[in-house]
């Protein structure tokens, strides 16, 4: 017999920083933010997550050693920022000449970036991940870690991501979860109450650290993030989660 249901319609949900009232202000709102922590992001990061976060983009660049390795894969990390995963994904590639590409909306986070990156082959441009200004099926791999959470519209965030990746083509959507049990009650107190005042003394800017845990909060739990990929055309999704789930990849195949 024919199935003739409509396919389960998932609701649009996306970032929404505070006093945001449209997608519009949401990324508008998302762009400012980081822009205003750029100079001090690195520091915080590394400070905040005790370091935890360059295992993780090594291990998620890892996954990947199989695009990664071939001479003419082409790569794009989404929502760089300052190139943290960029670099990871340039590691494993070893002397693999594999194009690897940045992009971000913040100038501020990209001028970091590429700073950062003199005298290697990654290159930086400055896109909105809701509108790549890339034709379709042009990589073999797109990787973004702690961007994807702050896109106004995640659904229309994976669209594109489906739109700009080959046949065949990967994605890897590394980002935080919510840990159960003693852990995520130990975690929930650190991520709501420590990390906000740590966050907001080292940047000298107030929003962003507690928008940090609210956006972690709003972002769908694994079991629905892969029905969204699936809906956007993703085949083999999968949730790998890192250190007790207070991180996890996402993966899919195009
Ligand atoms: C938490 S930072 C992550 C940076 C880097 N990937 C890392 O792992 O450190 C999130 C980044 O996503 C970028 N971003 C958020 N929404 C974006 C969008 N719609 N288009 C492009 N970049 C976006 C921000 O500007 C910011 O640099």
């Amino acid at each position: 017999m024919i199935d003739t249901r409509e396919p389960e319609k998932l609701a649009v949900v996306g970032a929404s920083p505070a006093g945001a009232s449209d997608r519009e202000a949401a990324a508008r709102a998302v762009r400012e933010m980081f822009t205003s922590i750029a100079p001090r992001y690195d520091l915080l990061n590394h400070v905040l997550s005790c370091n935890i976060d360059r295992l993780w983009w090594r291990r998620t660049a890892r996954k990947f050693a199989h695009i990664l390795q071939r001479p003419d894969a082409r790569v794009l990390d989404l929502c760089c920022g300052t190139g943290d995963m960029t670099f990871a994904l340039l590691r494993e590639a070893g002397k693999t000449p594999a194009r690897i590409l940045g992009a971000d909306f913040s100038h501020a986070m990209l001028q970091r970036a590429s700073i950062k990156s003199r005298g290697t082959s990654l290159r930086w441009t400055e896109a909105d991940a809701l509108n790549l200004p890339f034709g379709g099926a042009q990589f073999d791999l797109l990787t973004s870690a702690f961007g994807f959470r702050n896109l106004a519209d995640y659904d229309a965030g994976l669209r594109e991501i489906a739109r700009v990746l080959r046949p065949g083509g990967e994605c890897g959507i590394l980002d935080f979860g919510e840990p159960d049990g003693i852990i995520g009650r130990l975690y929930r107190v650190y991520f709501k109450r420590v990390l906000p005042a740590i966050g907001t003394m080292i940047s000298g800017v107030k929003g962003p650290y507690a928008y940090l845990p609210a956006s972690v909060e709003r972002f769908p739990a694994p079991a629905e993030m892969l029905d969204r990929m699936r809906h956007a055309g993703f085949r083999e999704v999968s949730w790998t989660p890192y250190s007790f789930g207070i991180a996890g990849l996402y993966r899919g195949k195009k």
